[in-house]
Order: structure tokens, then C-alpha cells, then sequence
């Protein structure tokens, strides 16, 4: 099958430094790719990159058959790809319904004002935010915000959907709704790229595993494989097992 998104050879600058260095992926449909990397490996960019916030200082990003390489980021929303922030910038004096919306607008998916309510309230409750869709965004805690921008995402009806940290926070019990949640997600066939930096997370979800370190995909391979790859250890699994190991005292 074809893909349904691939980035060929995408590059990003701002100025001497190349925050994703000559990237080259296809991610075909209906998949679920987990991309991890250390801090400032270029996972974000390259989710700015394909959504067209900071759009490629080189190569090309083609979407469901479409160059977007230079495109607005409305209208690869429209196109279908969707987007959770990382950092979660909810119009804060809007109720959670008003925000999902909204994020249903933004990519042209509403028929009417009241259509558009309505759903809202149904993905706001299918992410748990049922008894506060008349509350105001800024009363929300982090977690349920991180829920309010998924839900948002999910009003953009996406075919290919990244999330970026969107389960950062969330305590044990919360995780496992989260996972189940995501499931549901790609069960209705959405794409998925989750970036995440909890191990239990990325493993349990993904059918296949993406490394970026310094820009440079060093890893593209199933979860087995890349757990065991020696250069993914270096770079990154290594260092994080260490610190969980000495978090818990148990380590050398
Ligand atoms: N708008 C920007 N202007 C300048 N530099 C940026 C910008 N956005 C990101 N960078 C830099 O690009 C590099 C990659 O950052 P990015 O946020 O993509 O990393 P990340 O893998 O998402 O990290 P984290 O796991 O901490 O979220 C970092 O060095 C960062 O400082
Ligand atoms: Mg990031």
C-alpha cells in the first residue's frame, strides 16, 4: 500500500542549527509509530515540520498524495493531519466545548455552530471531560488540558494524527486510560505518531519505533528490535534506564 505520508530527505534550520537533518520516513496508513529521541532531538520540529508551522528548509513532505511541503498549516489541516502541542495553549477563557470546536474549524470541518457544539460535547466526553464542557480552559489541571488539546485534535476528524507528549503528567492509572484511549483512536483509522518518552508507553502502543538524535533518524524498526539496537542504548535508552535505576536507587 502506499504511504500515506513521507518525508524525503526534510530538513529544518534555524540558523547554524539543524534541528531535523536530512529525515527520510513513510508512514503508511492505518499505523501506529511511536518517535522518541532525547530532549531537543528534533521530534517536535519535525511534527512543525509536517504540520507547517516551521516548514522545511529543505527536502519534501508529501501527505496522502499531496507536496505540503510549503503549505500553511490550515490547510494541511484541512488536508488531514492533526496536531497535539506539546506545550498546550487552550483560548483560555473559552469553555473546553468553545476549544474543541474551534479546533474543528480550524480545519474546516463544520457543517454549523451547532453541529459543531454538539460533537464537541461527544469528544469531550469520549476523553473524560464530559462533566466540564461548560468550565473555562483555564480551570482545567495540566492533565485534563493535555485531554482538552487531544480532543481538539479529534474535531480536526484527522486520518493522520500526531501526539506530542500528550500523556506527560498523567499518573499510573491515568496512563492506562490514556493507552486505551489512543487504541479507540486507531481503531476508528487514524494514523498515529505518538512522541513519548515514557518507555511503557511507546512499547505497549507502537508497531513501530522511529530514533532521533540531533536531527538524524538513527532507528526505524519494531519495538524489539530497536529496544536492542546498541546505537538507540547509546543515545538514548541507556541514559534513561540509568537514571530510572538510580531514581529508584537501585542502580550503580
Ligand atoms: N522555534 C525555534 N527556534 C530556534 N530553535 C528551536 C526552535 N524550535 C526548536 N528549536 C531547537 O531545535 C532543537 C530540537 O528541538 P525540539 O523541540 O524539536 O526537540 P524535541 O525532540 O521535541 O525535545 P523534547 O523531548 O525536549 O520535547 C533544539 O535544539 C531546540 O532548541
Ligand atoms: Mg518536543
Amino acid at each position: 500500500m502506499s504511504a500515506l505520508l513521507t518525508l524525503d530527505g526534510v530538513s529544518r534550520s534555524f540558523g547554524g542549527l539543524r534541528a531535523v537533518d536530512n529525515v527520510s520516513l513513510e508512514i503508511a496508513p492505518g499505523e501506529i509509530v511511536g518517535l522518541i529521541g532525547p530532549n531537543g532531538a528534533g521530534k517536535s520540529t519535525l511534527i512543525n515540520v509536517v504540520s507547517g508551522v516551521h516548514p522545511a528548509t529543505a527536502g519534501r513532505v508529501v501527505f496522502d498524495g499531496r507536496d505540503i511541503t510549503r503549505a500553511k498549516p490550515h490547510a494541511i489541516a484541512r488536508g488531514g493531519v492533526a496536531r497535539t502541542f506539546q506545550v498546550v495553549q487552550p483560548f483560555p477563557n473559552m469553555t473546553v466545548r468553545e476549544n474543541i470546536a474551534a479546533g474543528g474549524a480550524f480545519a474546516g470541518r463544520i457543517a454549523s455552530l451547532k453541529q459543531a457544539m454538539q460533537e464537541a460535547g461527544e469528544l469531550a466526553a469520549g476523553v473524560g471531560l464530559g462533566d466540564l464542557v461548560d468550565q473555562p480552559a483555564n480551570t482545567l489541571t495540566l492533565a485534563r488540558r493535555k485531554r482538552l488539546e487531544l480532543a481538539k485534535s479529534l474535531a480536526m476528524k484527522p486520518k493522520l494524527l500526531f501526539l506530542d507528549e500528550v500523556n506527560a503528567g498523567l499518573n499510573p492509572a491515568e496512563i492506562d486510560d490514556a493507552l486505551a484511549l489512543i487504541r479507540r483512536i486507531a481503531e476508528q483509522g487514524v494514523t498515529i505518531v505518538l512522541v513519548e518518552h515514557l518507555m511503557k508507553v511507546v512499547v505497549g502502543i507502537s508497531e513501530r519505533i522511529v530514533v532521533l538524535q540531533n536531527g538524524a533518524l538513527i532507528a526505524d524498526d519494531t519495538p524489539e528490535a530497536v529496544l536492542n539496537n546498541q546505537k538507540v542504548i547509546e543515545a538514548y535508552l541507556g541514559k534513561k534506564y540509568a537514571a530510572a535505576l538510580s531514581a529508584e536507587g537501585g542502580g550503580p
